[in-house]
């Protein structure tokens, strides 16, 4: 077991009620759950789940997405270290992913073509000439169902959503259970688990977007990064792998001791150039407990990411300009974030050396992420 277990404080809220019971309590975890707005007829909630060190994160089941972490500096000063919105409104219309629960198939399935048993399946195109994390109804823009988990040790949010056979293109009706847990040593424990009755191909991941001198300060080129890994996935222009799996000794992509994400980042690399910078998935040697760690100096943050996956996609917001006004009213500038996204490599339904994707009906896929805080 990764974590320890003891009795519970957990206060349970239903809408509003948070102030009533507890707020200002020291050392008491708790749970609010507020209505926020609906989308496309569902009621949309926010969560916020407090734990006994006083910290707190925030949930929506729009997308079951994370929207907030905040988490204190080396000097106890507390602040919000993952892309979100101020306003509903803002996260409706925003950038699609901050956060999100992201699947069927996260990342990219090249031409959006795949074939199961001889049979073909054909997904929408919303990446160039690719499909891109579950196409563009996928779950992180559909509205989930939450519970409030009774009893749990820590504050415990479950997600559910039924996707149905062929949504998006895929085959076979989905039973998905995302559950938030925010324990006391400032991890986010994230258990994914998932059935089908056909067989079809899964890739789940969340999304979140960080920056460890708190979301909207800058840029992230200076987080020093650790990726426990001795290979990566290269990929051709259109960011689909080329099937090589390439080993990171002597290239920038080289994370299995620190580097910030800005020292090799202009290098005159192929990979770098095809990816606009960091995009790619990264093999984990999986033999540590830690798979990654991002630290920032200023703030004395750390971040550590723990996987039972086979890979982990490092993308440092190459793709964002500026455009998303995020918490605070502050822009989300070029490289202001960074994601690591774990799960299977890009392509894999298309790849059969790669690890196999495939769901059958009778199997559940069961994983666990844990986004770990702390400072140093
Ligand atoms: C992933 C992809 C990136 C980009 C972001 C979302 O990390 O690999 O290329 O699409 O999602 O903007």
């Amino acid at each position: 077991m990764k974590q320890i277990r003891f009795l519970s404080l957990t206060l349970l809220g239903a809408a509003f009620i948070f102030g009533g019971c507890n707020q200002g309590a020291k050392n008491k975890s708790m749970i609010q759950k507020e209505l926020i707005g609906t989308y496309k007829g569902k009621e949309v909630y926010q969560m916020t789940l407090k734990n006994k060190s006083g910290n707190v994160i925030r949930l929506t089941n729009f997308g079951a997405r994370i929207t907030w972490i905040e988490v204190p500096d080396k000097n106890g000063a507390r602040e919000n270290v993952a892309f979100g919105f101020d306003t509903f409104d803002g996260m409706i219309k925003g950038d699609p992913y901050f956060g999100a629960v992201v699947g069927r198939y996260a990342n990219r399935i090249a031409r959006g073509k795949f074939s199961l048993d001889g049979v073909g399946y054909s997904l929408a195109l919303n990446n160039g000439p690719n499909s891109l994390h579950g196409g563009p109804g996928g779950w992180h823009s559909v509205v989930w169902e939450s519970e409030i988990i009774k009893n749990a040790e820590f504050p415990t949010v479950k997600f559910s959503y039924k996707s149905p056979d062929m949504e998006e293109g895929y085959p076979g009706n989905m039973n998905i259970e995302v559950t938030y847990t925010w324990n006391d040593k400032n991890e986010i424990v994230i258990d994914y688990a998932c059935t089908t009755d056909k067989k079809t191909v899964l890739n789940i991941t969340n999304h979140a977007y960080f920056n460890l001198h708190g979301a909207g300060n800058g840029n992230i080129l200076d987080h020093q990064l650790v990726i426990k890994a001795s290979g990566f996935v290269p990929v051709d222009s259109t960011l689909i792998p080329t099937g090589e799996i390439r080993p990171v000794a002597g290239t920038p992509f080289d994370f299995t001791t620190p580097h910030t994400v800005g020292e090799r980042i202009a290098e005159n690399y192929d990979q770098l150039i095809y990816g606009k910078g960091y995009d790619h998935t990264f093999v984990l040697d999986n033999k540590e407990e830690v798979d990654a760690s991002v630290y920032e100096p200023v703030s004395g943050r750390l971040m550590e990411v723990i996987s039972d996956q086979p890979g982990v996609q490092f993308y440092c917001g190459n793709f964002l300009d500026g455009s998303k006004i995020g918490h605070g009213g502050k822009p989300y500038i070029y490289r202001s974030g960074l994601c690591l996204e774990t799960g299977h490599f890009p392509d894999s339904p298309n790849h059969p050396d790669f690890p196999s994707t495939v769901l059958n009906p009778g199997e559940t896929f069961k994983s666990q992420t844990i986004y770990r805080f702390s400072v140093k």
